[in-house]
């Protein structure tokens, strides 16, 4: 083998090794599971601050059905959470601590198209987010914390300041019949069977 043969080789090899290297690095560091920002060190929430729509894996949709006599959907609703959460879900069938899951309330709109009648996506409303921690360690100090979840909403004009301030009056009871899945309504997210 030539010297410039085997220069070109090494060249290739250590490239490869490189690509590699931030590959593996990459991607965990930029969406990591907690998404360090989220949660503050007294427990309060603001919106991930990552681009979600675009990192994160998409868990499913929700359709919010018309009022009577009207076709289609007035509301959709998008529910997000960090590929890790996806993996590590799929290998326990539980939420990790640090998991995030994001629900993001969209207007909708109703219109005839070639496919028949179709409700797409409108305007941001609103953020509901959920942060997981098995060990509850806000309980006490900060009532957005409990059963083993932070709860928080935030309306679309502000990501860092909830709306909600006590997750046992606004959000827990509606989230009873999904008490033995998590709190979580899993049934409509196909990607974590
Ligand atoms: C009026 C009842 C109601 C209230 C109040 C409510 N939720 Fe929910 N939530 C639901 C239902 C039902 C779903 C699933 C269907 C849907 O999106 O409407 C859901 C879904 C979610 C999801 C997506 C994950 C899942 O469980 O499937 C998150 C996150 C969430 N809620 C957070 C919250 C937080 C945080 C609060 C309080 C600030 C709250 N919710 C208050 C009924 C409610």
């Amino acid at each position: 083998m030539s010297k410039n043969n085997l220069l070109c080789m090494t060249t290739a090899l250590v490239a490869t090794v490189a690509v590699s290297i931030v590959l593996v690095t990459g991607p965990s560091h930029s969406q990591s599971a907690s998404d360090g920002n989220t949660v503050s060190s007294t427990g309060n929430i603001k919106l991930p601050e990552v681009d979600f729509r675009k990192e994160w894996t998409a868990l499913g949709a929700w359709a919010v059905a018309a009022d009577e006599g009207t076709a289609g959907s007035k509301g959709i609703h998008m529910v997000y959470t960090q590929p890790e959460t996806v993996d590590a879900y799929r290998k326990t069938g539980k939420f990790p601590d640090g998991a995030i899951l994001v629900k993001e309330l969209l207007g909708a709109t109703t219109a005839d198209m070639t496919t028949g009648t179709i409700s797409r996506a409108g305007d941001i409303e609103g953020w509901f987010v959920m942060v997981k921690d098995s060990t509850d360690k806000f309980e006490k100090t900060n009532q957005l914390w409990g059963k083993g979840w932070g709860w928080a909403y935030f309306d679309a004009k502000d990501r860092v300041k909830t709306t909600t301030v006590s997750y046992e009056s606004e959000c827990l009871a509606c989230h009873i019949p999904a008490k033995d899945n998590d709190w979580i309504y899993t049934e409509a997210y196909p990607v974590l069977k």
